[in-house]
């Protein structure tokens, strides 16, 4: 795999924080020289991916950036899973398992990066309500086949944050865990080029409950105190 010509399947790419991973990941072949990645936007919707890969050009291009270098398609999230060396998944919890069946053959031998985080509303705030498995990424792990190298990363990491390309250059840091060390190193080095990350080790995939379970924590951390998209840095 050359971690400088990728082709990057992003299923959900169509929403929230997908929506920032694509612009981010895009961005590389301009910011990091040598860089010709090509962004592929997976959706339920051929037609949703491909409007949603004409405004991510479009958005690169208001935002004046040079969009000759920059290679963003769409398909159907399992066409695009397909074409893809390292597939990320910004699904919600409740829908990621039977897609991961229908996608199954897609998976063999490929780096599928999970930021999936399974909660729940109680009442005002959020809780972490991980399957029985531990944590979403072992549950993943469990559905894919055994070549497929799994990767847990940007739990952490605001879509608001993600998503502002012109104003955010804040460095938050990103905790990826993989039992695939070459895998994570690579996971790695893509969080690093995306311009406001730094990518921290995390360990074995098992830690990745830890990590899952404070997404909640930010999002209501945010709301009891009247703050906006926030992420964590450790020093
Ligand atoms: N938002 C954040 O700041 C953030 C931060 C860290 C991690 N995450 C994690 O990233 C994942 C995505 O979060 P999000 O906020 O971006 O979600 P979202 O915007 O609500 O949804 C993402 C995409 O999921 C697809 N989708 C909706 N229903 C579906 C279904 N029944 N089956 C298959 N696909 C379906 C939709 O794409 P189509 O309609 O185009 O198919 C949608 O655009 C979650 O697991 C979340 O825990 C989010």
């Amino acid at each position: 795999m050359n971690p400088d010509k990728l082709k990057i399947a992003i299923l959900g790419g169509t929403g929230n924080i997908g929506e920032g991973m694509v612009l981010r990941l895009a961005l590389q072949n301009l910011m990091t020289d040598g860089v010709k990645n090509e962004v592929i936007i997976g959706s339920r919707s051929r037609e949703t991916a491909d409007e949603a890969a004409k405004q991510a050009l479009l958005e690169l291009g208001n935002c004046g950036f040079d969009t000759s270098k920059i290679i963003i398609t769409g398909n159907t999230n399992l066409e695009a899973a397909k074409a893809a060396e390292l597939i990320i998944l910004t699904i919600r919890f409740d829908h990621v398992l039977p897609l991961l069946d229908e996608s199954r053959e897609a998976l063999e031998n490929k780096i599928l990066v999970t930021p999936v985080v399974p909660m729940a509303k109680e009442g005002n705030l959020f809780i972490y309500k991980p399957p029985a498995e531990g944590s979403a990424a072992l549950a993943i792990q469990k559905k894919v086949p055994e070549s497929t190298k799994v990767v847990a990363a940007f739990h952490n990491i605001p879509a608001g944050k993600l998503k502002d390309i012109v104003k955010c250059k804040a460095v938050h840091d990103a905790i990826v865990c993989s039992d695939d060390a070459e895998a994570k190193k690579l996971v790695m080095e893509l969080a690093k080029n995306m311009g406001c990350l730094r990518p921290l080790d995390g360990g074995p995939l098992n830690q990745a409950s830890i990590m899952e379970s404070l997404t909640p924590m930010l999002i209501n951390l945010a709301k009891l105190n009247g703050l906006k998209d926030l992420g964590m840095n450790f020093s």
